[in-house]
């Protein structure tokens, strides 16, 4: 049957502003993640300790880090791709980090310039030096339904990937739909696969909207026992090395889906219809939202 809690993951102020043509200014992110700490969210994405020449949005990630107010009972975790992020990341306060690999040879290569083979080993060195200081890893599978460059993946492989990062220690493997290309169908006959390797309680489902598959594939997930959501408040997001890809599904609209299933998530979904008005008035965009869409044109 369905989970009676769903634990929702935050995204937005980092795959959300990562893909913002323009810079956003560092204090609408650090007011941004300061309303969404007050809304109940359990976690909260808040930067990449990545190349700011790669990655020119998140080149605040310091000042972010340092600029935040933390809630207690909330995780704020930040990307670290290699040791050298990782440092930077506990030396800017992180208490969390996420290593982000992927079931395609291509992307991983466009998005973090090494094969996947090296990328395990850049996140084992991660893992190890984490471990010794008692920071959480989580792990992202990037492409899990489909790759910008080389189309179908095939299931097997990305649990194949998610093992590997499972067993250097991530907690939680969260599966990226990174272009929003995945339906119901494949969803299901990928969960499929990777259950096979990974327990139900470590899995995470990370689902960006770009064909308008989202909310169904999040329902698929949670329906076979799926019971942790990536989401970005407003829908903002995207990946700069995955071109066409859309924002994330929005984060009041799974709360709105959650709410109707009454399944409990612990986020007041005003509250974050509000932050997502803050970060829309901001950047000058309309909410991808339909909730919120729905609920202020009423
Ligand atoms: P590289 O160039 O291969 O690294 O970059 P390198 O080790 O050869 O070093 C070259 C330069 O990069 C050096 O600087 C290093 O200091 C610097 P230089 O001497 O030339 O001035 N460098 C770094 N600087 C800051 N932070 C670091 C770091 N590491 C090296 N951690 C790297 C490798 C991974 C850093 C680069 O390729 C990069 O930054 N890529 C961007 C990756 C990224 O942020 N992608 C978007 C997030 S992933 C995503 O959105 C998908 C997800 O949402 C899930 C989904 O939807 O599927 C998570
Ligand atoms: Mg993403």
């Amino acid at each position: 049957g369905l989970p009676a809690y769903v634990k929702i993951v935050e995204v937005g102020p980092r795959d959300g502003l990562q893909n913002e043509k323009v810079i956003v200014p560092t204090d609408i992110k650090i007011e941004l993640i300061n309303q969404l700490s007050k809304t109940g969210l359990p976690a909260i994405e808040v930067t990449s300790f990545v190349s700011s020449k790669w990655v020119p949005q998140m080149a605040d990630h310091k000042e972010v880090m340092r600029g935040i107010e933390r809630h207690p009972g909330v995780q704020y975790p930040v990307l670290t791709p290699n040791l050298q992020g990782f440092h930077a990341a506990i030396a800017a306060g992180a208490t969390e980090v996420s290593v982000f690999g992927a079931a395609s040879e291509t992307f991983s290569k466009m998005n973090i310039n090494c094969s996947i083979e090296e990328s395990i080993e850049k996140f084992e060195d991660v893992a190890k030096s984490a471990r010794n200081m008692n920071i959480p890893v989580r792990g992202y599978v990037s492409c899990a339904l489909g790759c910008p460059y080389e189309g179908n993946i095939i299931p097997t492989k990305v649990a194949e990937v998610s093992k590997r990062l499972y067993s250097m220690g991530c907690y939680e493997i969260s599966l990226g739909d990174t272009i929003g290309v995945g339906t119901p169908g494949s969803m299901k006959r990928m969960l499929e696969a990777v259950m096979k390797e990974i327990p139900l309680c470590a899995l995470a489902v990370h689902c960006h909207d770009t064909y308008g598959q989202a909310l169904a594939n999040i329902l698929t997930a949670i329906q076979m026992g799926v019971a942790v959501v990536d989401s970005s408040v407003a829908g903002l997001g995207g990946c700069p090395y995955a071109k066409g890809a859309t924002g994330n599904v929005a984060t009041e609209d799974v709360i709105y889906m959650l709410n109707g299933l009454g399944i409990n998530t612990g986020v007041n979904l005003y509250t974050v219809m509000e932050a997502g008005n803050f970060i829309c008035t901001a950047l000058n965009k309309k909410t991808n939202s339909k909730v919120a869409q729905a609920s202020f044109n009423t």
